[in-house]
């Protein structure tokens, strides 16, 4: 393990019935709050009443800002920044899932900046300060209740860039395992492989031995394996939303990160499919992630991907690795593809190969993904082929 700092300073409340806390939480930051939420999903499961409910008991000004779309625009952004400055907001309550989240983040920032706020992203002008952010997270899947991230789409210019600041991180959650329940198959699967992905992109590393850190990964692979299935066939059973609830917050937050190599290989090539086709986000990583792997298997990287097999997916040990190996890339396929239901290929979800060369020179910033194993966009573009 290489030398790294921990730093995630944020409390959470999990499980059911914490919302009653919601109000003396906000009021510690102030009296202006502005509610952002998604396309409705909240008013639907009844959550939305619940939480101004909340907030108007403990006597604070509320504010609203919906439909904060998924794969959040830098225009909802730019709208929740002026609203903020306008009503001098004291502090922003996400509810919703990381789309709805992220934008959260950018709001706050913006709040206390003269810039645009797609500066944050595009120009890599730093947050050095943001409103406080307080979540009530209604998705298992970014990890966004608990990191220093946000991701924004900008679609005039076909770009979806991410950016972190310790001023984003949240600094209160709310982890209600119920309020997933109404969470569709399709968007808990999506989520699913979001959460496999974060695990994966640090899991996948050739250059140091990170024997604890890998077992946690592992067991959080584990996880989500194993609750995702029971949450299909029974979106209500409390242990498998909470277990992919609280898997999901730690894939990111911080925990397992060793020293990370310098860089994500999946979510810059997912990054730039958002960005030209507007796709889920983990629909798009499913597509991507077994392609990848196949792509850096060689004798180099072939003793990761035996720990993998053998850990995560139980394959015998006693065979050779390469079959081990192969093995393991074809269980995470059937995992993906078959018991989740998640589309093959880009092919299926109607994305054809005509803008892979751009993408693969975004997803690289022109040069490369210094990641698990180096892509160049040439490399990236065959990645895209593969997925067809
Ligand atoms: O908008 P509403 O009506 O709320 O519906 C949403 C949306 O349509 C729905 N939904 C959410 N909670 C629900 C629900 N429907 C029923 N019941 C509930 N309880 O689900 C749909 C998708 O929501 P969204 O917030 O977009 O999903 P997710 O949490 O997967 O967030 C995806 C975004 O986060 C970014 C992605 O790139 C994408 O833009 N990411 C953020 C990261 C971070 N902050 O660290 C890291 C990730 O790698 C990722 O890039
Ligand atoms: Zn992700």
């Amino acid at each position: 393990m290489k030398a790294f700092v921990y730093d995630i300073p944020v409390k959470v409340y999990f499980g059911e019935n914490q919302l009653g806390n919601l109000g003396q939480e906000l009021k510690r930051f102030g009296t202006r709050i502005l509610l952002t939420y998604g396309g409705g999903s909240i008013k639907k499961s009844g959550l939305y009443e619940k939480v101004v409910r909340e907030i108007r008991s403990a006597g604070l000004k509320l504010y609203e800002l919906s439909g904060v779309e998924p794969n959040p625009r830098i225009e909802t952004v730019r709208e929740g920044a002026g609203m903020c400055k306008e009503k001098q907001i004291d502090a922003v309550l996400a509810v919703g899932g990381g789309s709805t989240i992220d934008a959260a983040k950018f709001i706050a920032a913006g709040a206390c900046a003269d810039c645009d706020p797609w500066d944050f992203l595009a120009e890599g002008t730093p947050v050095k300060k943001a409103l406080p952010v307080i979540t009530v997270l209604t998705l298992a899947a970014t990890g966004s209740e608990m990191d220093p991230y946000g991701v924004i789409t900008n679609l005039q210019t076909n770009e979806k860039l991410g950016g972190g600041a310790p001023a984003l991180v949240p600094k209160v959650s709310f982890l209600d395992p119920t309020v997933t329940y109404t969470v569709s198959k399709y968007q808990t699967a999506c989520g699913s492989a979001d959460i496999l992905s974060h695990l994966m992109e640090e899991y996948f590393d050739m250059n140091q031995d990170l024997y604890m850190l890998d077992g946690v990964m592992e067991v959080l692979m584990k996880t989500v394996i194993r609750y995702t299935p029971v949450a299909l066939e029974k979106p209500d059973d409390y242990e498998a939303r909470a277990n992919l609830m609280w898997a999901s917050s730690w894939a990111i937050n911080g925990f397992v990160v060793g020293a990370s190599k310098p860089e994500w290989s999946c979510h810059p090539m997912e990054h730039e499919l958002s960005a030209f086709y507007d796709i889920t986000h983990g629909l798009g990583l499913a597509i991507l992630t077994p392609r990848w792997l196949r792509y850096c298997l060689d004798e180099t990287t072939v003793s990761k991907y035996v720990q993998f097999g053998v850990n995560v997916f139980g394959i015998d040990r006693s065979l050779p690795s390469m079959e081990i190996a192969n093995k393991a890339i074809g269980e995470l396929e059937h995992f993906l593809f078959d018991v989740m239901g998640l589309a093959r290929t880009l092919g299926e979800v109607n994305i054809e190969e005509e803008h892979f060369k751009a993408m693969a020179q975004k997803a690289c910033c022109g040069k490369e993904i210094r990641g698990f194993k180096t892509l160049t966009p040439a490399d990236v573009e065959k990645i895209y082929q593969m997925c067809r």
